[in-house]
């Protein structure tokens, strides 16, 4: 069994933290099939690697995202498809970075403190089912390393639920 105390703080550009990052999360999640598991998991990790402001999972219940997962400030409960950055992620099936929160119209602002986002959907069967958001105190936080390693992750999460 992997123990958090385990978990590993990985130095380098963000490309190498990633990289050694995959694995440990891989090791927590891999044979675990609860997926709320797997996402607290997976966000105890994000935070404790990138100690980004918010951190966490919105999950599709019925029409709306509610909120899971998460680490960070307090949250806003619900989302409804289309609306803010998550609710556009999970109408369009996209990932989507936010520059600037403060210039996206529609951003839903949770902690006044957040100044840009990411947002990745989680895709089964080509159906969102939940998304992953990381809000960042600083603008222009997050970019094409994030996208392509967070979308991983996120692949990663959805493969625990194939079995
Ligand atoms: N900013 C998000 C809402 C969620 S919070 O940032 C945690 C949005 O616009 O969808």
């Amino acid at each position: 069994m992997n123990m958090a105390e385990n978990i590993l703080k990985i130095t380098g550009t963000k490309e190498e933290q990633y990289l050694g990052l995959i694995p440990q999360i891989e090791g927590v999640i891999t044979g675990e099939t609860n997926f709320i598991a797997n996402l607290s998991n997976v966000t105890a990790i994000l935070k404790f690697q990138f100690n980004w402001l918010w951190v966490g999972f919105y999950i599709v219940v019925e029409e709306e995202l509610v909120v899971g997962p998460y680490q960070g400030p307090l949250a806003c409960t619900r989302i409804k498809a289309g609306k803010g950055v998550c609710g556009k992620s999970w109408s369009t099936a996209k990932t989507i970075i936010v520059d600037d929160v403060n210039k996206y119209p529609g951003h839903i602002a949770c902690s006044s403190l957040s100044q840009s986002e990411i947002v990745v959907p989680l895709i089964q069967n080509k159906l969102v089912i939940a998304v992953l958001d990381a809000d960042s105190e600083m603008l222009a936080h997050f970019d094409e390393t994030d996208r392509k390693y967070l979308e991983i992750i996120c692949g990663k999460i959805i493969e625990t639920l194939q079995h």
